[in-house]
């Protein structure tokens, strides 16, 4: 074992986080749902859906047996839906390919659906306590730092400098300890902002740390500015109090969720509801909302439109549902679209406006 393992190790022994749910309890099958959460979540938010996840299904047959739609309405909140959707999937392969189990090569193991080499040695590492790398955000942080090493980390020769850097530290003894060692210290030590140089256990040997650089590391690529898209989103109500919900296309942004149907522009939406027979009563806009994906920044402009009562429009039932909180069925919503729909509970019926069809006029006049 090398220094740099021998010293994070012992950091980790007294300052690990070893209270983690997945620490506990580390089979294949706990400690892939577990990492898959984490690919691009905050430990913080992701401990209360993994303890969900595990009540509704115990082991990987429960998962793969379930309807699609149940997976995601768990996953709602946590983002980058396409995890949900391999992880379905994922679940699927390992119970009709590999008899349930979990395989335990590398090779097989990356060949799954959402898992990448990164979470694939992670899983063997936590859970056989196979030796093999990581290679996540922190990590990428840790090594980038100790090494000096120049360069943004996605850019394929850093990339393959950092990997063999995580190879040669990862110790034969102790391996899952130590891949949580260097996660951790990469989340509590080693930040992105400020990092806690003082406390570290690497910062003797640390090159950043001697050169006085560490915010030089790891190097930033190029970032363009993220565009803006604006969509209007149609909160179709019912005076019974239900909401148009339209299932989203299985694959894409929130891809087989339920969210609100959407038009370009909020000009757009009269001829929406026309198109699909249905009479609007009132119409209300609400303050522009921002959502950031990771690429691109979303404007949700917001309209209520209250509808007469029996609406005549023959809706697919596969596509749109007529929805109120508190209804037994399950349905995976994007987290800005619940916050919308709990702003709509919070304020109970929102205030008349004056004119009754002035807020479609403003957003003509807007367009
Ligand atoms: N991020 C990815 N895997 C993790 C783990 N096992 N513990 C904490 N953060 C993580």
């Amino acid at each position: 074992m090398d220094g740099f393992a021998r010293n994070l190790l012992h950091w980790f022994d007294g300052h690990g986080r070893t209270q983690l749910p997945w620490r506990r309890e580390r089979s294949a099958y706990r400690v892939w749902l577990s990492e898959i959460m984490l690919q691009q979540t905050q430990v913080a938010t992701v401990i209360p859906y993994y303890e969900r996840f595990l009540v509704r299904f115990p082991d990987v047959r429960a998962l793969a047996a379930a309807q699609l739609n149940e997976v995601l309405a768990l996953w709602a909140g946590l983002g980058y839906y396409a995890r949900g959707r391999n992880l379905h999937r994922c679940a699927q392969v390992v119970v009709r390919a590999h008899g349930g189990e979990f395989p335990r090569e590398i090779d097989v193991l990356t060949a799954l659906p959402g898992i990448g080499r990164s979470t694939a040695g992670a899983i063997l590492a936590f859970s056989c306590e196979q030796r093999h790398p990581i290679l996540d955000g922190n990590v990428r942080r840790v090594l980038s730092r100790y090494h000096a090493v120049e360069g943004p980390p996605t850019a394929r020769a850093v990339e393959g400098r950092l990997w063999e850097l995580a190879a040669l530290h990862t110790p034969a003894a102790r391996v899952a300890d130590y891949t949580q060692a260097i996660m951790d210290l990469g989340a509590m030590v080693c930040t992105r902002a400020r990092p806690h140089c003082r406390s570290c256990p690497l910062a003797m040997d640390c090159r950043a740390h001697h050169d006085g650089a560490v915010d030089r590391y790891p190097g930033s690529r190029a970032r363009r500015q993220a565009p803006v898209r604006s969509r209007c989103f149609l909160i179709v109500r019912r005076d019974s109090g239900h909401i148009l919900l339209e299932a989203r296309p299985p694959t894409g942004l929130w891809g087989g969720l339920w969210s609100l149907p959407e038009t370009d522009t909020c000009a757009a939406a009269e001829t929406w509801c026309a198109a699909h027979a249905l009479p609007v009563r009132r119409s209300t806009s609400w303050e522009v909302m921002r959502h950031t994906f990771s690429h691109f920044h979303l404007d949700m402009h917001p309209l209520l439109l209250e509808i007469e009562t029996s609406p005549q429009a023959v809706m697919d039932a596969d596509r749109w549902l007529w929805y109120k909180d508190g209804d037994a069925i399950e349905v995976g919503l994007p987290a800005p679209v619940r916050r919308l729909l709990d702003r709509l509970d919070a304020q109970g019926s929102p205030e008349t406006p004056d004119d009754p069809h002035r807020a479609l006029r403003k957003t003509r006049q807007d367009r």
